[in-house]
């Protein structure tokens, strides 16, 4: 990461920055925590969930910048506060604003669009407006924050107007976007009514980062095909005044985890003694199988369900046997299809328990909670066979959790090739969810697979997940960003 006091281009020592401002501002539309109001009106702080905050909280733990983010409810901006040894700045958003920057313009709009159309996005011009309207305030505040000359990390699908207003704002700063999502391809990109001036916001920014290099390249083709711009390599060229060209970057940053923190966390005896209570509590099944996602219809948990529920009706499960956990954090929950998936997957869990179940012995434990994350860690490690079958996913960063908890080079992991984890994870047992029959036969592959072959497996994945953890991601990131772009 940068160091709190810069080296200038000249080597000379930069001094530290001016009160009240940081030379390195994260800007995400969540805080790594979310305030929670309780029932009697008390405030509590909770991890907020998903991967963004998983992997940034690693990063900027300990670091002396600033984050800038929403804290989940709507109302007034909390004052700034100090968690976890990060500065948190909060933005507040109306009900309104929820309503329609959060849940319309970024989660029934763009999350659909940017995950293969899973579901219909909807386009509605409000939403738009609630999006251009919150993204200006996000910028107002990075651009309060930021001291001279600092870099800003802007990310993901809720804020792609912030870097060009930023630039806007505050010229002297240096501007990184990163979509832990992925990004569509341009026959898809084209419906959005707004495609041009979500595309000329980010390219304010210097460097823009995506999860695979598939993305950087769809990215490169909407700006040829739909704004003319010339694209060379893995730069665009964007036009200012006076005939001037200002070179902006677009290449692959695979996101990961905090590898060596999660492996010695999943090596404390207490973890260890967690996972066997686990096995013991689940009564002792020859095989435990887990699935661990938001409740987010792009994880393909009701495809993993079908197969599952397939095993069991030809006998090639029996409970109790065999036991399939599926963790669902609740997600997004006034989402209209987060609501129907929901509802369709507790009816699915239901009728498996009462057609397969015994009496004490479900065949499906469904916990639709967040964990901390040693029973997390606990839960990776007690699991012969992990599920992750997304039809779409930027990354996916359970599947690098359940390699780095598997010191004990046990466990199998089934990875559906939609992921960003199946390019950099190719020695697991990848999956095409959409094809019932064929996850079933590679559920089955995974289980009957020989010990050593499956070891041999779990220790390459293990060695990459090492190699490239968050830490390097972030450096490379950053580090791109500090050096001028290059002319292909
Ligand atoms: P996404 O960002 O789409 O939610 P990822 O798999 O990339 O998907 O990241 C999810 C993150 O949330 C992981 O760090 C995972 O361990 C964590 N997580 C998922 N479910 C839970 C849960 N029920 N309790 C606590 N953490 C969870
Ligand atoms: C994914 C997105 C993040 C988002 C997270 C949780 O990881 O990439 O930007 O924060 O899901 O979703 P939520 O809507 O609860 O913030």
């Amino acid at each position: 990461m940068r160091p709190a006091v810069q080296t200038d281009p000249s080597g000379g020592r930069r001094s530290a920055p001016p009160e009240g401002t940081y030379e390195l501002v994260v800007v995400a539309n969540r805080l790594p925590v979310d305030r929670v109001t309780e029932d009697d009106g008390s405030v509590r702080w909770q991890q907020s969930p998903g991967g963004l905050v998983t992997a940034m909280q690693s990063v900027m733990s300990g670091e002396d910048g600033a984050w800038v983010g929403w804290s989940g409810d709507p109302g007034p901006a909390p004052e700034p506060f100090d968690e976890g040894g990060m500065h948190l700045h909060a933005v507040g958003l109306s009900e309104q604003e929820v309503e329609d920057h959060y849940e319309g313009f970024s989660n029934e709009t763009l999350w659909p669009l940017y995950h293969d159309v899973i579901v219909p996005p909807r386009f509605r011009r409000r939403w738009f407006d609630g999006y251009r309207t919150v993204n200006r305030r996000f910028a107002e505040v990075a651009a309060s924050l930021a001291a001279p000359g600092a870099t800003v990390w802007v990310h993901d699908y809720q804020l792609q107007l912030v870097p060009a207003m930023l630039r806007q704002l505050r010229p002297d700063v240096q501007i990184g976007w990163f979509n832990h999502i992925p990004f569509p391809g341009v026959e898809l990109f084209a419906q959005l009514p707004w495609r041009r001036a979500v595309v000329e916001g980010l390219l304010g920014a210097d460097l823009l980062g995506f999860q695979r290099k598939a993305d950087a390249d769809n990215f490169l083709r909407v700006c040829r095909r739909l704004l003319g711009l010339r694209t060379r390599g893995g730069t665009v060229d964007v036009p200012g005044p006076d005939e001037s060209v200002r070179v902006v970057r677009a290449s692959a940053f695979p996101i990961s985890i905090d590898a060596s923190g999660l492996a010695e966390l999943s090596r404390e005896p207490e973890v260890i003694e967690r996972s066997r209570q686990i096995r013991r509590d689940l009564g002792d099944p020859e095989w435990l199988l887990l699935g661990v996602d938001r409740l987010d219809y792009t994880k393909g948990i009701r495809h993993r369900l079908k197969a599952y529920e397939e095993l069991l009706s030809d006998g090639t499960l029996s409970p109790p046997q065999a036991v399939l956990v599926q963790v669902a954090t609740p997600s997004r929950e006034r989402v209209t299809a987060y609501v129907q998936l929901r509802e369709q997957v507790e009816v699915t869990v239901g009728r498996a328990n009462g057609d397969y179940g015994h009496l004490g012995r479900p065949a499906i434990h469904y916990l639709h909670q967040s964990y901390p994350r040693k029973e997390m860690a606990a839960m990776f490690l007690a699991a012969d066979v992990m599920l992750v079958t997304p039809l779409r996913d930027g990354m996916n960063l359970v599947a690098k959790e359940y390699v780095t908890c598997r010191s004990d080079e046990g466990g199998a992991l089934v990875l559906s090739e939609f992921t960003g984890a199946a390019g950099e994870l190719d020695r697991a047992y990848i999956c095409n969810p959409h094809d019932i029959d064929g996850l079933k036969a590679t559920i089955r592959h995974a289980m009957a697979a020989d010990p050593t072959e499956k070891r041999r497996r779990m220790r390459a994945m293990r060695r990459r997940v090492a190699e490239y953890d968050v830490q390097r991601w972030a450096d490379d990131f950053l580090q791109a960003l500090q050096t001028a772009p290059e002319r292909p």
